[in-house]
């Protein structure tokens, strides 16, 4: 039945009743049953704190089905899921309950796969909780919900935590992004089309800029996001990882660690944001009251949940320069904000202008090719490029034109799969690659608290952007003073 030929695995979720659960892992699970991705013998362990059976944590998943699945719920994939289910009641700090495990794990035949999606603080006691009931051994893999810490610091409390029962290759940390199908296919772009490999350098390319934007404002998060900000929420993680990927050396080959040693040396190789240079490298906004998709939205300090006149940015643009060979002098322009006119994840890399023009007075400016890759929505690819505009009569007139590759279109593919779907399936399967190392967690931290630093000694107020726009006038501020502008 399966088309997979992997061991199969016990797949414990710790925090079973949560709203991550609820939303993205049982939905992902039943995308993997309805391809069936997952092992025959593979199990599904709810764990929470509330007093539930097997058949009412069962029937409250399908409720969530019900409520987040996009698609009609096929009663024979549902039936087949459901089968695989069992619950468990946990009080997390409590190390004897633990032991209930250890009558539904099967540590011989199968994997387990342990998520901890819960908050960072209970990461130690399920790690003590399931040394106490002897459930691991060198085949127990946890998978890390962000966020990983809130700076080095933390993050490696975090980290050792985890450390004193798992080795690091025991150890998934989850960026969604990458299980995004768009930013695994940046390593296809990148080395598998000779036009890209020999040109993807300074030589060639004059700036990269990274727009992750988002229309939705904090939807009653704002508690958690008011102690992180933009810059943590996002740019620490995803903005980071997508610009590895964008900026690394070709890898020896596909394995996590040759992949993982690349981001690594790039995340090394970031010139740091300090007090010296954060007035001109960085902007920090936070959306006010404004209007999106013709109705009128609050401001961040406006929103229901808010209860302080908070600094908090929501939107970020940095100028960012990697200091190695490939990257000299070609800065990668990063931004990211809440409450922008549109949602859209794209990568946008702007070739250099040609050093001489033949097409004289009627063309005189021969606008630079730019390669657009298009993360979500609308996943494809676009080149931008300038042609004659077909005629006898006008000599020769230029015009830019597109080529533009849609990804639905070009593989008819039904659907394209959620990150969770493809993260879940590679942590069954115990691929590391499109998980974090420890290493390249604390590489970020440690760049991202030195602009964090840098801001709360200048302590100035974030600058105020309406909702429904491009964020503050200091993100177009930002690349005109280098002579470019934001791709819109
Ligand atoms: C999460 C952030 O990691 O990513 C959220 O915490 C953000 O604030 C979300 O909204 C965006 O993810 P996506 O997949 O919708 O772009």
């Amino acid at each position: 039945m399966k088309k997979s030929a992997v061991k199969p695995c016990d797949f414990v979720v710790f925090g079973a009743m949560g709203d991550l659960c609820r939303r993205k892992l049982i939905t992902s699970l039943y995308h993997l049953e309805r391809a069936e991705l997952l092992e025959d013998q593979s199990k599904i362990i709810g764990v929470a704190r509330r007093d539930l059976t097997t058949e009412s944590f069962t029937q409250n998943m399908l409720e969530s089905l019900e409520q987040f699945l996009k698609w009609e719920i096929d009663s024979d994939v549902w039936q087949r899921l459901a089968a695989r289910i069992t619950y468990v009641k946990i009080n997390l700090d409590k190390p004897d309950e633990y032991n209930q495990l250890r009558d539904v794990l099967d540590t011989e035949n199968r994997v387990t796969v342990n998520y901890f999606s819960v908050p960072p603080s209970s990461f130690a006691d399920i790690c003590h909780g399931l040394a106490a009931a002897n459930v691991i051994n060198s085949e127990t893999r946890v998978v890390l919900e962000k966020p990983i810490g809130h700076d080095l610091e933390s993050s490696k409390v975090i980290n050792n935590d985890v450390a004193t029962e798992f080795n690091e290759n025991q150890i998934y940390r989850i960026d969604h992004y990458l299980g995004k199908e768009t930013v695994q296919n940046l390593l296809a772009l990148r080395f598998a089309n000779s036009i890209f490999t020999t040109n993807w350098n300074h030589d060639t390319i004059d700036h990269v800029q990274i727009t992750v934007a988002e229309e939705v404002g904090i939807e009653g998060r704002w508690g958690y996001f008011d102690k992180s900000g933009q810059l943590r929420d996002m740019v620490q993680n995803h903005l980071l990882q997508i610009l590895t990927l964008i900026a690394m050396e070709p890898p020896v080959n596909l394995d996590s660690d040759s992949i993982r040693d690349e981001k690594l040396k790039v995340l090394k190789a970031l010139r740091p944001i300090t007090i010296e240079n954060v007035d001109t490298t960085t902007v920090r906004g936070q959306y006010a009251a404004g209007f999106l998709k013709g109705g009128a939205v609050p401001g961040y300090n406006g929103e229901d949940d808010a209860h302080t006149e908070s600094n908090t940015e929501t939107f970020v643009a940095l100028r960012v320069d990697i200091d190695n060979w490939r990257w000299a002098d070609v800065p990668f322009y990063l931004r990211t904000g809440k409450r922008m006119p549109t949602k859209v994840s794209e990568i946008v890399v702007c070739f250099k202008q040609l050093p001489h023009n033949i097409f004289g007075e009627s063309n005189k400016r021969l606008p630079p090719n730019k390669l657009i890759i298009r993360l979500q929505p609308h996943e494809g690819v676009e080149v931008i490029m300038l042609n004659k505009v077909p005629g006898i009569d006008a000599g020769v007139k230029l015009q830019q034109t597109r080529l533009d590759l849609s990804f639905s279109e070009a593989f008819k593919v039904e659907r394209i799969a959620d990150a969770y779907e493809r993260l879940l399936l590679e942590a069954m399967r115990g691929n590391q690659a499109l998980f974090v190392r420890r290493d390249e967690v604390e590489e970020a931290w440690n760049w991202i608290d030195s602009i964090q630093n840098a801001w709360e000694s200048l302590n100035e107020p974030a600058k105020s952007y309406p909702a429904g726009t491009w964020g503050p006038v200091a993100s177009v501020a930002l690349l005109a003073k280098d002579g470019r502008e934001w791709e819109e």
